[in-house]
């Protein structure tokens, strides 16, 4: 039997670039038995739109909407059990089956219900030097703390008769902290609020007992030897990785397809096409600086509010700005992308579409990625001219724009060196809303 091999899907900006939706199409051709997160928790919000159904997916694997597929939670990821049953709740009433097709790794990490608590807590504390990252609140710095500091919970854990006595002693160390940081910097502690957040966290751990909780690198590879096939989905993305997004303004995790080798336990070998997600131009979320914002607040507002620029996981107002070219080649070099999905080219509300190829810092033009953002001062760019609304749900090639075809002739030339195709190109929300570009 033919070995199956593992493809990845991660997003090459901020987030936010329609990886989901991507995600569901790739797999709606039934290539794929499986659908595994590799990292990252509910801080991801990936929507997808098939006709009459949308669901923001934060945990659950992207592949829900699609029957036969298996959903797989890896050990990289940290697991928000609330926001899990929930979805899985949620996916049953629009009449999809969830429970007997998850599996989740025992060596996944749980989120506790004090984590989300002691985010808020570090934000509070970084802002009084106004430093604030601007995190999603759902606990995904601490409880990745906790899991290399070795003091955190497995989802395994919960399966074991000592499982009580462990999470004890991981509260009492989260209230100590917490009691620091109100001792020490005024964060208020809302026991009401902990209280809520224990018994809802509880009532969800039953549930999760009652899934299939497993050694998941095994079964991973037991479905590779019977010559299946696997999608790793990526949350956040390359320009938010902990090592080489711009620190600290980043998550907590390694959002480069070289994770999916340790957040899902299968050896490099394993991995075939890597495709990396964009949108025609820029969005983010958070602190820290963004170089390729647009200036212009007036236009700026006209794609947030033209491309729904809004968080999926928190509701709050994205950032919007042009295509970084700069920020992509470093992406796609990190990466190892070699196939690109270009997301919302319908959303054009400029004559002219300013595209960033450079960064600077005072006189002297960056040839490397800088160790932080802050010190870029300045970006050069150049323009092409705009498309309108011209492109919204077209399907197919012959009918794009000419403006739109020198834009994706335009990008495709300034990642030719890199070996990266640009295959698709996205002009709706929905799963069958793009074209075709190269092969
Ligand atoms: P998807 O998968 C966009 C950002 C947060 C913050 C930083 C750290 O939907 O693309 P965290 O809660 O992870 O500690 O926050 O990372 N962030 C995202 N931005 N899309 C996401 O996920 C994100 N997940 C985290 O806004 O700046
Ligand atoms: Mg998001």
């Amino acid at each position: 039997m033919k070995q199956g091999f593992i493809d990845v899907v991660v997003g090459l900006q901020w987030g936010d670039e329609g990886k989901g939706k991507n995600i569901d199409e790739l797999i709606s051709h039934g290539k794929y038995a499986g659908v595994a997160r590799f990292q990252g928790g509910a801080n991801a919000g990936h929507t997808l739109k098939y006709k009459n159904t949308t669901f923001v997916g934060h945990i659950v694997p992207s592949g829900c909407l699609q029957k036969d597929v298996e959903l797989y939670i890896g050990n990289g990821v940290v697991v928000d059990v609330v926001s899990l049953i929930k979805e899985i709740d949620e996916l049953k009433n629009f009449g999809f089956k969830i429970t007997p097709r998850l599996y989740i790794s025992n060596r996944a990490k749980l989120v506790s219900y004090l984590h989300p608590f002691i985010d808020q807590a570090d934000e509070h504390y970084r802002n009084k030097r106004g430093a604030k990252i601007g995190t999603t609140s759902r606990g995904i710095g601490p409880a990745y703390a906790d899991a290399r500091a070795r003091r955190g919970l497995l989802v395994g854990d919960v399966l074991l008769s000592d499982f009580v006595e462990k999470e004890k002693i991981l509260a009492d160390f989260h209230m100590n902290v917490l009691n620091m940081y109100q001792e020490k910097y005024g964060f208020k502690i809302n026991l009401q609020k902990i209280k809520e957040a224990e018994k809802k966290w509880w009532e969800a751990l039953e549930e999760l007992n009652k899934l299939q909780i497993c050694d998941l690198s095994f079964l991973i590879q037991k479905r590779l030897s019977e010559g299946k096939n696997i999608l790793a989905e990526g949350a956040q993305a390359v320009m938010l990785d902990i090592d080489f997004g711009d620190y600290p303004n980043v998550t907590s995790s390694n959002t480069l397809p070289a994770n999916v080798c340790l957040g899902l336990g299968v050896p490099h070998t394993a991995l075939r096409d890597i495709y990396g997600v964009i949108k025609a131009y820029t969005t983010k979320v958070g602190g820290g600086n963004f170089p390729a914002r647009i200036k212009d607040v007036v236009l700026e507002k006209a794609f947030q509010d033209a491309g729904h620029e809004f968080g999926a996981t928190t509701g709050r107002p994205r950032m919007c700005g042009w295509l970084d070219i700069f920020a992509l080649r470093h992406a796609v070099m990190l990466s190892g992308v070699n196939k690109i999905f270009i997301n919302k080219a319908d959303i054009c509300k400029s004559s002219k579409m300013k595209v960033v190829i450079g960064y600077k810092n005072g006189r002297k033009i960056l040839k490397e990625f800088p160790l932080y953002l802050s010190q870029v001062t300045d970006v050069i760019t150049e323009e092409i001219p705009g498309w309108g609304q011209k492109n919204y749900g077209v399907k197919d090639k012959k009918n794009v724009s000419k403006e739109l075809q020198s834009y994706l002739n335009y990008i495709e030339k300034k990642l030719l060196d890199l070996d990266v195709k640009i295959i698709a190109v996205g002009t709706g929300q929905d799963r069958d809303q793009f074209f075709r570009w190269s092969k």
